[in-house]
């Protein structure tokens, strides 16, 4: 009983987006896209209204939600002091695929920040989402649109596979741009740090900032000794049904590695799948090879790295073996996701 309703991004109708709208002022749920992944929003506001997205999510009550805006002058209404870095990355990269952490003040509800005395806060540049919030007049808070545990949703059949009957509507602008969730950037102490990797890299920060960016240890560490700050980020994140290896190496190496992988597991009886790029995809001998796109084009490796692990659970395989994708911009943030959805399981040749 979820209502999907297509919207055209470039020409989005009005009438749809008012039902939409109201569904947020009355304290309802609606699954919308983003230039990152599909969110679920609700008023981030009303402490009701945030509670139902953990429900529907199954997600647990202290992992904190990001508010979405669509003006600047709504981060000054909800902090309770905004840094001088807040501007400056607001004025680079917002709307865009940014999430800044700082201290909150009395409007925002633990409900929305799982308890945290701080909020991340984000203004997307996907034009359904930022007219969603215009529109109702909320300020919108909005987890990824995937059952906790699942891959983020890359086009509204995710959500819809996810969230179906949980959630009264869904806005399907079609599949999303970037494919992998925004960065975040906790901007709470003397060096703002990064928590998430994502398409807006370190050296962009920096770059903007004038100042050095960490990086927050616990997301590297592939130890679980090393805590995460971004309470999400610890949770033990999606990983496939199947046992999913990373072989890293020259390109020649993977591939012949892989190949002899395959055929052990083969023999076996086992089904195999192998996540290759355009350039070697016809080198395998697995019994699904897909690939992830071409090599050089690292837009769309995260573009569809989720779409191919959900699908990789369909498929029944047994056994998964993925080349990696270090590329130089977006590729920590891709590693940083496909690592996980590994367990960390990297072989080097
Ligand atoms: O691209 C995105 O950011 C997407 C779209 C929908 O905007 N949203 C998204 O939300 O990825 P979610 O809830 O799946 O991930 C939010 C992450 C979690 O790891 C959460 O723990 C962290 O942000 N987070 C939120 N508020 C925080 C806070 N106050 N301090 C530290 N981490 C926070
Ligand atoms: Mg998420």
């Amino acid at each position: 009983q979820t209502k999907v309703v297509k919207i055209d991004p470039f020409q989005i109708d009005e009438n749809e987006m008012k039902e939409a709208a109201e569904l947020i002022r009355k304290g309802e749920l609606v699954a919308f896209p983003t230039e990152t992944v599909y969110g679920l929003g609700a008023d981030a506001l009303h402490p009701e209204a945030s509670k139902k997205i953990y429900a529907a999510k199954g997600r647990p009550s202290d992992n904190p939600l990001i508010v979405h805006i669509c003006k600047f002058e709504e981060l000054v209404s909800i902090a309770k002091e905004v840094p001088a870095q807040a501007e400056k990355l607001a004025d680079a990269f917002w709307p865009g695929p940014l999430t800044m952490i700082v201290w909150k003040n009395e409007k925002v509800p633990y409900e929305t920040t799982g308890g945290m005395e701080t909020v991340a806060i984000r203004m997307p540049k996907h034009p359904v989402a930022l007219k969603l919030i215009e529109e109702s007049g909320c300020l919108i808070a909005a987890p990824s649109a995937n059952t906790s545990g699942k891959p983020s949703p890359t086009e509204a059949s995710h959500v819809k596979l996810d969230l179906d009957g949980k959630i009264p509507m869904i806005l399907d602008g079609g599949p999303v741009g970037i494919g992998i969730e925004s960065t975040i950037i906790d901007l709470t102490e003397d060096t703002p740090m990064i928590l998430r990797p994502g398409y807006i890299t370190k050296e962009m920060l920096e770059e903007v900032l004038g100042e050095e960016v960490k990086i927050d240890p616990g997301i590297i560490a592939s130890d679980s000794l090393t805590k995460p700050k971004a309470p999400g980020m610890k949770y033990k994140h999606y990983a496939p049904k199947a046992d999913l290896v990373l072989v890293d190496g020259e390109a020649e190496n993977v591939v012949k590695k892989i190949n002899e992988l395959v055929a052990e597991k083969q023999k076996n009886g086992l089904k195999v799948g192998v996540i290759a790029t355009d350039e070697t995809k016809d080198q395998y001998q697995a019994d699904i090879v897909v690939s992830i796109g071409a090599r050089a084009d690292e837009d769309a490796i995260a573009q569809h790295l989720y779409k191919i692990l959900r699908e990789f659970d369909d498929w029944n395989v047994d056994a998964i073996y993925s080349e990696s994708f270090a590329t130089p911009r977006i590729g920590q943030a891709i590693m940083n996701r496909l690592l996980k959805a590994a367990g960390h399981q990297v072989l080097h040749v």
